[in-house]
C-alpha cells in the first residue's frame, strides 16, 4: 500500500471562527512503512486519520491510497474502500458488549458477507489471546481490549491500519505490549501503520514521523 496526500487542507467553521487545519500539508509513505502523527490535541491528528479513510473530505487537496483517489470517495464507494482496505483502531476499543472476543474480530467479515472464523481465531492468537476468545469484553482487561480491537481491525487483511491514540488508556506496560504488537505486524506482514499518538514512546516505534503542531 503506498499512501500520497498533496496540499491538504481542511476548514471546519464554527459560529466564533473557522478551524483552518493542516495549511497545505503534503506527504508519502511507502508500502510497508510506519509513520506517528503527532502534536498537540486538537492540532488536527484525528481529522488527519479520518480524511485517510474516507470518513471526512478535505476542503482541498488530494489522497491517493494506491491508486485510489480516497477524497472523492463518498457513501456506499467510502465504506467499501474502507472495509476493504482499512484497519482502524480507537483511542477506546469500541467493542460491542453483547458479542465474544471471537466474534468482534470476526464482524468485519460478516460486514463484507466473509466467512473469517479461522482468521479470527489465528489473529487471536497473533495478539495473544487464543485462549480468551470466548470472553466478553467486560471480561477482559483494557489492553486486552484493545489487542482484541487491533485483531479486529486486520481481520480484511487491510493494507493500511490507523490507530487514534491506541495506547491512551493504556498503563505503561499494557502500552508497549500494544506498539511492540503494532510493530511486529508492521515489520513481518508489511501492514502500513498511522498511528497518532502523543506519547514520545510511542512515536519511537514507527520509523517515520510528522508533528502537526
Ligand atoms: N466535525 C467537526 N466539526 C467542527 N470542528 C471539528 C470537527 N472535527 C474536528 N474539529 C476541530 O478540528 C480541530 C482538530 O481536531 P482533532 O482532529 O480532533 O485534533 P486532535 O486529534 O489532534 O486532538 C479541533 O479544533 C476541533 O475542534
Ligand atoms: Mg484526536
Amino acid at each position: 500500500m503506498g499512501l500520497r496526500v498533496r496540499e491538504l487542507h481542511k476548514v471546519f467553521s464554527h459560529g466564533d471562527g473557522d478551524v483552518a487545519l493542516f495549511g497545505g500539508l503534503s506527504f508519502e509513505l511507502a508500502p510497508g512503512g510506519s509513520l506517528a502523527l503527532t502534536g498537540p490535541s486538537g492540532s488536527g491528528k484525528t481529522t488527519l486519520l479520518r480524511l485517510l479513510a474516507a470518513l471526512e473530505t478535505p476542503t482541498a487537496g488530494e489522497i491517493w491510497v494506491n491508486d485510489v483517489r480516497v477524497d472523492r470517495l463518498s457513501g456506499e464507494a467510502a465504506r467499501d474502500f474502507r472495509l476493504r482496505n482499512i484497519g482502524f483502531v480507537y483511542q477506546e476499543h469500541r467493542l460491542l458488549p453483547q458479542m465474544t472476543a471471537l466474534e468482534n474480530v470476526a464482524l468485519p467479515g460478516i460486514a463484507a458477507g466473509e466467512e473469517c472464523t479461522e482468521r479470527s481465531q489465528h489473529l487471536l492468537e497473533i495478539v495473544g489471546l487464543a485462549g480468551k476468545a470466548n470472553h466478553f469484553p467486560e471480561q477482559l482487561s483494557g489492553g486486552e481490549r484493545q489487542r482484541v480491537a487491533v485483531a479486529r481491525a486486520l481481520v480484511m487483511c487491510p493494507a493500511l491500519v490507523l490507530a487514534d491514540e491506541p495506547t491512551g488508556q493504556l498503563d505503561a506496560a499494557r502500552a508497549t505490549v500494544l506498539l511492540e504488537l503494532l510493530q511486529k505486524l508492521n515489520q513481518e506482514q508489511r501492514v502500513s501503520i498511522v498511528m497518532a499518538t502523543h506519547s514520545q514512546r510511542a512515536r519511537s516505534y514507527m520509523r517515520e514521523q510528522i508533528n502537526l503542531g
